[in-house]
């Protein structure tokens, strides 16, 4: 049995059939929910907001793994937790007090995470990753849904893996961008934990199916 986590990113999914989307990742076999919230700021796309979330939580029966592409995070992990989110990954590029953050998430009783662009070094988590539980490796530059996978992740992956057993640290790697089967026994190969997968998934004609594919990597 392969312990694999897999997040469907519910940006990919049909937003007027909502409640039969979360119904059909209920009965799957996913981990979590994956929820992108993007500011248009921080990112070049505006996605769902707050009482989206809340509808979201309303129905779903896995946890909700929120990925925030929003500047300044801080202002909104709680509104995100009050909202339903149980995993919060924030972006090291849009905090000056990552550390605060981190901590801030942890305080709500959240599973804190850490998301890092394409470009971003894996240095920028030296001094925090003790305290993480989640890593996002972003694997294509955040913003939009269906994009190419960007192959240098593969080596990331493998650089923070050697990081986190050095610092012994309990952080969770997860990818999210471009996932699908070519990329995804790689990517556990390389060390990732949980992976996150939109298009992947919700373009198929047999979404739970792909589902169960991902988890047998
Ligand atoms: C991109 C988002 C991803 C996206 C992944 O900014 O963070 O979570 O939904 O979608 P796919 O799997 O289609 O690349
Ligand atoms: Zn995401």
């Amino acid at each position: 049995m392969s312990r694999t986590l897999v997040a469907p990113s519910v940006l990919a999914s049909d937003f007027a059939n909502l409640q039969r989307e979360i119904t059909m990742i209920n009965e799957s076999q996913a981990d979590w929910i994956h929820v992108d919230i993007m500011d248009g700021v921080f990112v070049p796309n505006l996605s769902m907001g707050i009482p989206v979330v809340e509808a979201i939580k309303r129905h779903a029966k896995k946890p909700l793994d929120v990925h925030l592409m929003i500047v300044e995070p801080g202002r909104y992990v709680e509104t995100f937790k009050k909202a339903g989110a149980d995993n919060i990954s924030v972006h090291v590029e849009a905090c000056p007090h990552l550390h605060r953050n981190i901590e801030q998430i942890k305080a709500l009783g959240c599973k804190a995470g850490v998301a890092i662009n394409p470009h971003t070094s894996l240095r920028e988590l030296e001094n925090v990753i003790g305290d993480l539980e989640l890593i996002c490796v972003m694997s294509v530059n955040p913003g939009f849904g269906g994009q190419k996978f960007i192959e240098h992740t593969y080596e990331k992956v493998r650089q923070l893996k050697k990081m986190i057993v050095d610092a012994n640290s309990k952080a969770l790697i997860e990818i999210d961008g471009g996932v699908n089967m070519q990329n995804a026994k790689l990517l556990v190969e390389a060390g990732a934990d949980v992976l996150v997968a939109g298009n992947f998934v919700f373009s198929a004609s047999d979404p739970k199916s792909v589902i169960s594919q991902l988890k047998t990597i």
